[in-house]
């Protein structure tokens, strides 16, 4: 059975879908059947993942059109032999006005509508991997009740740093419709090691404020400008890295196996 993991933080531009599609796109290279979901009607992931894969968007059923359908698998459209994606696209900003036309899955209650529809389309899957937007809304509730798992990511910004706490409380609120949500950690994103500010507010964040020492990932994601051209020309594929290439992917490597290791121990 797969295992499905909401990444999250009630903040824009922490990190969120760059981590969500290396994650997948490293999960798949280590042999792992993975589906992305982007459930953000901004659809950031769904275009990095097609630009990665070369895979056109012109012609595609939209997540929100096999929701509307009530199939999931109408949507999914293949990457890689292990990688799967549910592709966004702004009709997604009608998710809200679906859920009150359907008002189907566990006890009509609209956050089960998303999971409702996973149901058996999961079990194809190692890993399910959500990327959200940044707000409080259906689709955060909707991916929130159909994960084992959330990673908040967490960039050293005060701005980032509270909205990862009320993630995380959150997370707690959602607990009484998925009991078996839990937060598999917290990773701390674009941490610069030369900076005062950023220490302080990683420490601060062990010490105080979320008091969840032991979720706060060892591996860290640094910034690093080959990020950003991944973002505009794709992932480079195994066979062109050029150094950089290999350094960036490295260091992404390193935290998805201190995943993996986390979700071990569980
Ligand atoms: N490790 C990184 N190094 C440098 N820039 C990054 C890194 N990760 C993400 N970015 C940049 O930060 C911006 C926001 O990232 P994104 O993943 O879209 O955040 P979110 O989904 O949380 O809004 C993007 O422009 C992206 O290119
Ligand atoms: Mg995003």
């Amino acid at each position: 059975m797969a295992q499905v993991i909401t990444f999250g933080n009630f903040k824009g531009g922490v990190g969120k879908t760059t981590s969500s599609v290396m994650f997948a796109y490293i999960l798949q290279e280590q042999g792992y059947k993975t589906l992305l979901v982007d459930l953000d009607p901004q659809a950031n992931s769904t275009s990095f993942l097609a630009n990665t894969f070369e895979v056109s968007l012109n012609n595609f059923v939209s997540i929100y059109e096999a929701m509307e359908m009530e199939d999931l698998s109408k949507a999914v459209l293949s990457m890689s032999a292990n990688l799967d994606l549910l592709p966004s696209a702004v009709d997604l900003v009608k998710f809200g006005d679906l859920l009150n036309q359907k008002n189907k899955g566990h006890a009509g209650n609209k956050h089960y509508y998303f999971d409702y529809l996973l149901g058996e389309l999961k079990d194809n899957y190692d890993f399910v991997i959500i990327d959200v937007p940044p707000t409080i809304s259906e689709n955060t509730n909707n991916a929130l009740v159909a994960s084992n798992y959330s990673l908040i990511i967490m960039q050293s910004e005060p701005d980032s740093l509270a909205g990862a706490i009320d993630f995380n409380d959150y997370i707690k609120g959602m607990k009484q419709f998925n009991p078996d949500l839990e937060v598999l950690g917290v990773l701390p994103y674009l941490v610069n090691k030369r900076s005062k500010i950023d220490e302080y507010i990683l420490e601060k964040s062990l010490s105080e404020d979320l008091n969840i020492k032991d979720l706060v990932f060892k591996s860290h994601i640094y910034e690093r400008e080959r990020v950003k051209r991944f973002r505009i020309n794709g992932i480079t594929s195994s066979n062109n890295r050029d150094f950089h290439d290999k350094k960036t992917l490295k260091m992404y490597e390193k935290v998805v196996k201190e995943f993996l290791k986390r979700m071990d121990e569980k």
